[in-house]
């Protein structure tokens, strides 16, 4: 509790009730002493003035704030002033000399159980003053308001101070919150320009590992083809220029970050488009089937795809040494699904690379799932899901 109430830094209320305990001070000091007529006694009342003023700012003072002893000493050492002086002179006027310790015992016990604690100690010194004032007169309801008014003030700065401290409190903690914030959302971003960074370069690996393969298994077959028939092999050249060509545009659309099919083509023509250049230039026979009825899909389901479909043939070409491979794309009533199976050597085991990682990736980024079945010799079957319904939020 105690921890709550002196938890605060000081501020220009503190400044002020500072100045007005001195300037009280002051004024109640000069005053006793001059209506004193014993030389001693007015010394001993100064000093006692002093210690009435210095030893509360042991514990309250600019920069120091220990209010819980603050308000035992006060209470105990104005408590003991007031009494004295109503005993002294039983007269109103010593009230005067009440007021303040009573705003500053009303500031300082805004915390439970200092809320009442104070009230309690203040109506305490007040009463008991009173009664050795012998002041219980018909004044005293006029007396009793007048205290309970300056009482009332001091528990209003309170409020206002315990108010502001709240706010700066939260203040604090929205600005840390802040802080976290934006911490977070630069982390994001990092990770975004991460993941897109990923994205290109998986479309790099897929889009130039593909072209690459085609133009070298083109290029191997060319001296042979020069040999026995040079019209043949002039018309392959500039199929592998054009191949060459298209590549190109298919890396600078990449880097662009366009998609391959802006002008809105049906997934089994770019599908048809793909697969009739990668026969041309590898002279693998690829079987293409389409199982139920094509319908319009979203234009990065489509990408993922062809990416997919490019990433399959380049590896059984490279990796499976494939001699027949069959495409498979099948409409369902709510996914799509594309198998390519070929004859080539298989695997053991899988170790996913960069090509087959990216495209798991890409298909899982939308719902999907790849499974890849293969077994030594006996070929390899990719089949790569993707559900319909994710489209409509992922459609680029
Ligand atoms: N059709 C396939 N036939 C045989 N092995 C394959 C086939 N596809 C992939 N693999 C094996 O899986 C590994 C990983 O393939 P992939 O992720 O595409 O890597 P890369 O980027 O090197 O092509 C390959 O090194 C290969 O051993
Ligand atoms: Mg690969």
């Amino acid at each position: 509790m105690q921890v709550a109430l002196d938890k605060r830094t000081w501020n220009w209320l503190d400044t002020f009730l500072f100045f007005m305990r001195t300037l009280w001070i002051y004024y109640n000091a000069s005053w006793v002493i001059e209506n004193m007529d014993d030389y001693q006694s007015k010394w001993l009342i100064f000093l006692w003035f002093m210690i009435i003023y210095l030893i509360p700012l042991l514990f309250y003072r600019p920069g120091y704030i220990k209010l819980v002893s603050f308000f035992i000493v006060e209470a105990v050492l104005t408590g003991s002033m007031f009494f004295y002086m109503m005993k002294q002179f039983q007269i109103i006027g010593a009230y005067d000399f009440l007021y303040l310790p009573l705003i500053m015992i009303a500031y300082v016990c805004q915390v439970r159980p200092y809320l009442w604690i104070g009230m309690v100690t203040s109506v305490f010194i007040f009463l008991t003053g009173t009664w050795l004032g012998n002041q219980f007169t018909e004044n005293f309801l006029q007396i009793m308001i007048n205290t309970s008014l300056f009482y009332m003030m001091g528990f209003c700065l309170g409020r206002v101070t315990v108010i502001n401290n709240k706010n700066k409190e939260l203040i604090e903690s929205i600005q840390e919150k802040n802080k976290a914030l934006e911490q977070y959302s630069k982390r994001i971003e990092e990770l975004t320009i991460m993941e897109e960074r990923n994205r290109v370069s998986q479309d790099l690996h897929d889009t130039v590992g593909h072209i690459f393969t085609s133009v070298i298994t083109s290029l191997d077959a060319l001296p042979f083809v020069m040999k026995v028939d040079q019209e043949e092999a002039e018309n392959s050249i500039k199929e592998i220029v054009n191949l060459a060509r298209n590549g190109l545009g298919d890396v600078r659309k990449t880097i662009h970050q366009i998609s391959p099919s802006e002008n809105r083509v049906p997934l089994s023509q770019s599908f048809y488009q793909v697969i009739g250049e990668f026969m041309k230039h590898t002279r693998i026979n690829v079987d293409f089937e389409i199982e139920g009825t094509e319908r319009e899909i979203g234009e990065r389901i489509k990408f993922t795809f062809i990416r997919c479909l490019q990433e399959g043939l380049t590896n059984a070409i490279n990796h499976g040494r494939a001699t027949q491979i069959l495409v498979t794309i099948t409409f369902e009533e709510e996914s799509l699904l594309l198998q390519i199976k070929d004859n080539g050597i298989g695997m053991d085991s899988l170790n996913l690379g960069f090509g087959l990682q990216g495209m798991k990736d890409r298909i899982t980024a939308l719902n999907g799932t790849v499974v890849i079945e293969s077994e030594r010799n006996k070929g390899t079957e990719l089949r790569c899901s993707i559900p319909l319904a994710k489209e409509v939020v992922c459609n680029d």
